[in-house]
């Protein structure tokens, strides 16, 4: 699926370059790499061919590894990330992320940023470890979504399926897209769900993946995961 844009997009990179940049500006901040042209679609193209897995372009510079500019770390949703083995998944960062568009606040007028698609559209195999033996399956996810604010990770409007955090779920305790989550589908709705779920850690729910028990607020970690 990432092997067909192969030609064109090359072509089109080439062509922004030599274009006034204002036919294919890209939103902000992503606009304005620090050492960089305004619009310059050099720190993300030139040294990355279009085979290269996204989550490795953005690593180049919110990794831990950066080589091109220090940005903000992440580390995407994937089941090496959040280590609780329950389920075997894996997502690049454009699943959730266009990197160069705000298309969430270009649709709602808004201004919260953070690059998040407004259609979440991806073929997601998943593994669910918890039942014996571990079933695999393919779920085909294509739903809009609303995310403007950091209260809109579930917004509690009795549709699961247009929340950046229920929209791909299908096995998990708590928000899944149909609403069927069986440890209870409301999980702290209307919260920023990053205050446990760090990105950092691939949302992983921050006291070390054990059963709930309370404990929340620590288990920083930050680093220290391998990928
Ligand atoms: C902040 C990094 C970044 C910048 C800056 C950037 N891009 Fe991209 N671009 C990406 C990533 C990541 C992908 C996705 C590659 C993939 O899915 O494998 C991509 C994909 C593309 C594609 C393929 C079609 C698509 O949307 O997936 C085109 C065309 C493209 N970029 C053009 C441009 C142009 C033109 C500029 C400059 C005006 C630019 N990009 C600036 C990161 C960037
Ligand atoms: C499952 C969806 C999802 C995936 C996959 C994902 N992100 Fe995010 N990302 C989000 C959401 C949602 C936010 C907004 C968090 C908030 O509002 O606090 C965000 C915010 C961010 C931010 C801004 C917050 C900050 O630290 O400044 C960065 C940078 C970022 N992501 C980078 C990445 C990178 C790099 C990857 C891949 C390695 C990635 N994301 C993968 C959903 C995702
Ligand atoms: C060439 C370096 C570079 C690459 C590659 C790159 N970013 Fe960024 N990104 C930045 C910088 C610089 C910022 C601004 C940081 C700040 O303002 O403190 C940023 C900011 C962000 C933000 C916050 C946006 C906001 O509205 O505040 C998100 C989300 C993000 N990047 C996601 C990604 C994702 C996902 C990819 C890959 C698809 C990616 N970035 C690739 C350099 C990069
Ligand atoms: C693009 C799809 C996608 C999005 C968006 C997404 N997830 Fe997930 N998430 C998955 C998949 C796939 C699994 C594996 C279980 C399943 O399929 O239900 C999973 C599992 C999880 C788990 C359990 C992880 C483990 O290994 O035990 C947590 C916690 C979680 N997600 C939280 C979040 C949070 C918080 C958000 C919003 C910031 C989010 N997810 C957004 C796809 C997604
Ligand atoms: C106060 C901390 C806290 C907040 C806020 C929070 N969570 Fe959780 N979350 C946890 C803990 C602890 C667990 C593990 C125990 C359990 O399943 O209840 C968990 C479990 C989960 C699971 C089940 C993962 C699995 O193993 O299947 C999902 C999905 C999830 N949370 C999503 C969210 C979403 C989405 C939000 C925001 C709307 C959110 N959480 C807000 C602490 C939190």
């Amino acid at each position: 699926m990432r092997f067909c844009p192969v030609a064109s997009p090359l072509l089109l990179v080439s062509l922004a370059i030599a274009l006034p940049s204002t036919a294919l500006a890209i939103d902000p901040p992503h606009d304005q790499i620090p050492g960089y042209a305004t619009n310059d679609c050099a720190p993300c193209h030139s040294s990355h061919g279009f085979g290269t897995p996204a989550s490795e372009i953005c690593l180049s510079c919110h990794g831990e590894s950066w080589t091109v500019v220090e940005a903000p770390l992440q580390a995407t949703h994937a089941d090496y990330i959040t280590g609780t083995g329950n389920y075997d998944f894996e997502l690049e960062c454009t699943a959730c992320h266009d990197p160069h568009y705000q298309r969430q606040d270009n649709m709602y007028g808004t201004s919260y940023g953070m690059y998040i698609k407004t259609t979440i559209s991806e073929n997601i195999t998943v593994t669910d470890n918890t039942v014996s033996p571990p079933e695999t399956e393919t779920v085909a996810i294509d739903a809009d979504i609303r995310f403007t604010s950091s209260s809109e990770f579930d917004n509690d409007d009795g549709d699961p399926s247009n929340d950046i955090c229920n929209v791909c779920h299908t096995l998990t305790n708590h928000h899944q897209n149909d609403g069927t989550a069986p440890g209870g589908q409301d999980h702290h709705n209307g919260w920023d769900c990053t205050s446990c779920h760090e990105h950092i850690n691939g949302f992983a729910q921050s006291c070390g993946g054990g059963m709930g028990g309370g404990g929340m607020g620590g288990g920083m970690g930050g680093g220290g995961m391998s990928h």
